[in-house]
């Protein structure tokens, strides 16, 4: 627990350009802590591909103790392609602490910063600020690592489970209604496959049964493949949506496409006690040890964390030192910053320096 404005931050840095975005963000931290009158401690532990490499173990225990007593856990990204374990599957801490610590809504927000490019036509006129709330715990990740595999075929189970549905939907509606206080539209999607598949029908009921309890909130229904379409066809129509863990990894991942590539899309894994912030993205090997990975996102997820803690302790300056690390950003995208990631000649240090400078 926290003491007074003091936080403990277990800082798992992980594989690839995990340690290249977390540096310049603890920068970020380091440098509004004194501003907002925070305190943080750091504490940086091992998780990922390296240290399976060195240990045979995905993190030692001492990781996971550290995840559970510290206030809040910020992860880079974890896992190498060419790193696996014997079934070929990837080492992936990111997944196991999200089944450790019960952290079941991922919550993904895709905002087009002015003066980011979208693909989309249309967009930089009409906006695009939406959140995907990804069921992290369960659907058909449920079968990580269980999977049935014989000469002639491949088994894997999706699994749904009214106790996590009803909380992941609870925890959407509370978002949607939040967000419609401060002037977004106030409407969650359900997005499924309820048309096929007796768990997704089974998800929507629950989905139906919730939503009469919200009645601020406008709810809507999607089949995931439509959904697709129209996020693509008119992102600013999108206020929350919530769906299953495999939808979601993918949704996701297309709505931070939208708004100008993974490294600008961050995210939040949270439970009823712990919380987890990360970026979207993964440990992109493409482009490790050459400075251009795009900080932004896991920047933006160190905002995510600071207003979790606010309304979790009930501290006031974390939310607006949140504010003011996504104004910071704002500033420096409209001021005309540009990532090697869309096209333009800033690397991560270019990008930190100027957000440290825009603080
Ligand atoms: N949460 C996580 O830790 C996480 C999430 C996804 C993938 N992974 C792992 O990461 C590894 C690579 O996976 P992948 O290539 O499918 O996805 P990825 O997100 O690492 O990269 C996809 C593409 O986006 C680019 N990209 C990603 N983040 C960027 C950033 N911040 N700035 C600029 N460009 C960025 C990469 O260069 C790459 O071209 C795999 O081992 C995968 O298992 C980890």
């Amino acid at each position: 627990m926290s003491a007074n404005n003091a936080f403990h931050i277990a800082v798992l840095g992980g594989d690839g350009i995990g340690p290249e975005v977390m540096a310049p963000a603890l920068e970020i931290l380091r440098k509004i802590e004194t501003k907002a009158g925070l305190s943080f401690r750091f504490t940086e532990a091992p998780a990922g591909a390296g240290h399976y490499r060195e240990t045979g173990k995905s993190m030692p225990d001492s990781t996971i103790k550290l995840c559970e007593e510290a206030d809040a856990i910020l992860l880079g990204a974890c896992g190498l392609p060419s790193v696996r374990y014997p079934d070929n599957t990837e080492i992936a801490p990111q997944i196991e602490l999200r089944f450790h610590f019960d952290l079941y809504a991922g919550v993904r927000p895709a905002r087009l910063i002015p003066g980011v490019p979208s693909p989309i036509v249309g967009a930089d006129q009409r906006g695009i600020d939406l959140v995907v709330i990804r069921e992290s715990t369960e659907g058909l990740f449920a079968s990580m690592g269980k999977g049935v595999v014989t000469e002639s075929e491949a088994r894997e189970t999706m699994v749904i489970t009214r106790r996590t549905s009803q909380r992941l939907f609870d925890f959407s509606f509370r978002l949607a209604e939040r967000r419609k206080a401060r002037g977004r539209a106030g409407s969650l999607a359900c997005v499924d496959k309820a048309n096929v598949f007796k768990a997704f029908a089974f998800f929507r009921e629950i989905f139906d049964e919730t939503a009469k309890r919200y009645p601020g909130v406008k709810a809507d229904r999607l089949y995931v493949d439509a959904c697709s379409a129209f996020l693509v066809k008119r992102p600013w129509d999108f206020d929350v949506l919530v769906t299953e863990n495999m939808f979601g990894d993918i949704l996701s991942d297309l709505t931070a496409g939208l708004v100008g590539g993974l490294g600008m899309a961050p995210s939040a894994d949270i439970g009823d006690r712990h919380a987890m912030f990360q970026p979207c993205h993964g440990t992109a090997p493409d482009i490790m040890g050459q400075g251009k990975a795009n900080p932004t996102a896991m920047i933006l997820s160190t905002a995510m964390m600071l207003d979790w803690l606010a309304d979790k302790h009930g501290v006031e300056s974390a939310a607006e030192a949140a504010e003011r690390i996504e104004l910071a950003v704002d500033k420096i995208y409209a001021d005309g910053i540009k990532p090697t990631e869309f096209g333009g000649s800033n690397g991560t240090a270019d990008i930190a320096k100027a957000v440290l400078a825009a603080l």
